[in-house]
């Protein structure tokens, strides 16, 4: 396995793979990697010849009084688990590298954007979108294994590649999950022993919403309100959104008729966690 800093270098790494008739797979982190992100690349070493993921924090989706610098950071550990799966190449640039002096280009996409995340963290999504066409256009991948887990960047992410025709597919893969429920991330080590409890409120929260839709219940308001009060009545839990999506525009829906998302965002001490579920799945809690 190797480690590539430099925009250059990841760029010809690729160009050479593919000019030998390799499929490149790729997975996008932020790092400090747990169960989740290891599903994600155990599936692009699957898809691809080859497996190139790349950790940076990036600090355009970061709002100004959030997490950027205590995000955590362990490359050591980070580098032993992507050698563990069969990574063929780490790329992991410097914000240098990534956002030069004089750096002004960003990609804004327009209605998915404008809920949930979208609202509660502006300029996020801009954030996102950019880095990640920026690492498309370095590691130049046939294929990009995403999480479900983020919804909403898994649709922004799918809508920037067909309305740039960006050369490449994006897979979506089901959320992994502590044997608890909880929805494993990064930011879960920021949660202490008696938030443990309310952070479960969002899955447990899931798993009451699929049980009135598999009743027959299709009023969004009647789920919202009740996922909402048994999220409300956790001690540590403050509900930044519950709201019921369109998968495709991410806009609320009254009724439960197409294919629709219950998306959660929650605080919990300082951690703010997302966890979500599409109507008509299986969930894994
Ligand atoms: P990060 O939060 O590190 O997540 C990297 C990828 O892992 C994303 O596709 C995310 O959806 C996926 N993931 C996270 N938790 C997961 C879980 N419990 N189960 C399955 N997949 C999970 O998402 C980002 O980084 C950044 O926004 C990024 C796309 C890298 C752009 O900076």
């Amino acid at each position: 396995m190797i480690v590539i800093e430099k925009a250059k270098e990841m760029q010809q790494y690729s160009e050479s793979l593919r000019n030998r008739g390799k499929k490149v797979a790729f997975v996008p982190t932020m790092g400090y990697l747990h169960r989740g992100h290891l599903r994600l690349m155990e599936e692009g070493r699957k898809l691809g010849d080859c497996l190139v993921t790349s950790i940076y924090v990036n600090p355009t989706q970061f709002g100004p009084t959030e997490d950027l610098a205590k995000y955590p950071r362990d490359f050591e550990m980070d580098s032993r688990l992507c050698e563990g799966v069969g990574v063929d190449a780490i790329y992991f640039p410097s914000n240098d590298e990534m956002y030069p002096l004089h750096y002004q280009t960003y990609v804004d996409l327009q209605v998915v954007t404008q809920n949930l995340c979208g609202l509660s963290r502006p300029g996020h999504f801009r954030g996102v979108a950019t880095v990640c066409a920026k690492l498309f256009n370095l590691v130049k991948p046939h294929v990009a294994v995403f999480g479900k887990k983020d919804f909403q960047q898994l649709v922004v992410i799918k809508r920037m590649v067909t309305d740039l025709n960006l050369d490449l597919e994006i897979v979506g893969l089901d959320t992994v999950r502590e044997a608890d429920g909880l929805a494993m991330s990064s930011r879960n080590i920021y949660l202490k022993p008696d938030e443990r409890e309310s952070a479960l409120s969002l899955s447990r929260g899931l798993k009451k919403a699929k049980g009135m839709y598999d009743k027959g219940e299709r009023d969004a308001a009647a789920i919202i309100d009740a996922v909402s009060r048994f999220i409300g009545g956790h001690p540590h839990a403050k509900i930044d959104y519950v709201n019921i999506c369109d998968t495709t525009t991410m806009k609320d829906v009254a009724r439960l008729d197409g294919e629709s998302v219950m998306a959660l965002a929650v605080r919990v001490g300082v951690a703010r966690l997302i966890d979500n579920y599409v109507f008509g799945e299986t969930l894994n809690v």
